[in-house]
């Protein structure tokens, strides 16, 4: 069968007003915002309020990314979202989403991917595509992590924010931007790397799990390191393999540690502005990182000089997971 080519037809993102800074950070754990810009390039993250949750989010990122394409919520033919940070465990936060944009009964599904997220739903999305199931599918990451965050660990507390990125994919993309290869994986021999042990059907909650905090994220931050750093080069030469006609134009990596984007870059042996950063403001978002840094790049002119050139973006994550886009810009 052949595959019908799609690309991206807008983007749109969403953040709390709130920002946490390395400062605020240091009066509540033993840290300062030395010890977190050298270690992390992080200088702030956002935080949701009170009273607002991921959905809200999302939705903004959404309607945003529509209007960017040029649609109606009704052209959407269905709602993929990567969190772990769902509303609720019970329904699924993308029906709530599908709803409140407008659209039609279409699909609509979560999807728990960690950092992943964005990366897997394209996947999953790119195979409704080709295969011409729908014209237009609304993908979006999303988390609210500080709601899962223990801000007693210092180890992890300074890493992550709040966000939504999205992306509508179509088929009417005019030849830009087109998806033209991806991949995903996983191996749960990391499953224990990052986690929050309570909450879910192996231990539901007790006031004893909630009073030790086990309801909250825990994360092997040094395995993460050495993982990632390996994960970005591979997908990045992976991406390269499977489109040898095209010259590397950019990547826009997951936002997990400057220093392990700056570590695959030397690897790469590619030049600072080849890779769209901006970590220093937002932290780690997990499924939020790609499509956010995807849209603010589009904003910014990153991809300027990039048309008929290769854009990769890669992402890895608890699961463990990971995969790659590669996309003719
Ligand atoms: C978490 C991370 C920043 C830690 O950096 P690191 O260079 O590996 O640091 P280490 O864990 O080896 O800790 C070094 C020292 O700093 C201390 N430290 C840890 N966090 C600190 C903080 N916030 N402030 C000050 N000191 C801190 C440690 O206790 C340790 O002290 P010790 O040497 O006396 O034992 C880094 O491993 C990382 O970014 N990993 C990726 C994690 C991630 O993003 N996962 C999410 C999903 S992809």
């Amino acid at each position: 069968m052949t595959q019908k080519p799609f690309g991206i037809l807008g983007t749109g993102s969403a953040v709390p007003d709130r920002v946490l800074t390395n400062d605020d950070l240091s009066k509540m754990v033993d840290t300062s915002d030395a010890w977190i810009t050298k270690r992390t390039g992080i200088k702030e993250r956002r935080i949701l309020e009170e009273g607002r949750t991921t959905s809200d989010l999302c939705i903004e990122a959404g309607r945003k990314a529509i209007e960017d394409a040029g649609l109606d919520p009704s052209d959407i033919g269905m709602v993929v979202l990567g969190t772990v940070t769902p509303d609720r465990q019970v329904s699924a936060t993308a029906c709530k989403i599908q709803h409140a944009l407008g659209c039609r009964d279409i699909p609509a599904f979560d999807m728990a991917a960690g950092c992943s997220g964005f990366v897997y739903g394209s996947a999953i999305a790119s195979r409704f595509l080709w295969t011409g199931g729908h014209d237009n599918v609304l993908v979006i990451g999303a988390e609210a992590l500080s709601r899962i965050v223990n801000y007693e660990d210092r180890t992890s507390c300074i890493l992550f924010g709040d966000a939504a990125g999205a992306a509508v994919y179509g088929t009417g993309h005019g030849g830009r931007r087109e998806l033209r290869s991806n991949y995903i994986s996983a191996s749960g021999e990391g499953y224990d790397v990052m986690h929050t042990l309570a909450g879910g059907a192996e231990q539901p909650l007790t006031h004893e799990l909630l009073d030790a905090k086990q309801n909250k994220l825990v994360i092997r931050g040094r395995e993460v390191y050495k993982f990632a750093v390996n994960k970005m080069v591979e997908l990045v030469k992976r991406e390269m393999e499977a489109n040898p006609d095209l010259e590397l134009g950019g990547i826009i990596p997951h936002q997990v540690n400057m220093r392990i984007i700056e570590s695959a870059r030397e690897k790469l042996d590619l030049p600072e502005e080849r890779i769209f950063v901006n970590i220093d403001r937002y932290g780690n978002t997990s499924a939020a990182s790609i499509p956010v840094a995807l849209h603010e790049a589009r904003e910014t002119g990153f991809f300027e000089d990039m048309e008929g050139k290769l854009v990769v973006m890669c992402a890895f994550g608890a699961g463990l997971t990971w995969g790659s886009l590669g996309f003719r810009w």
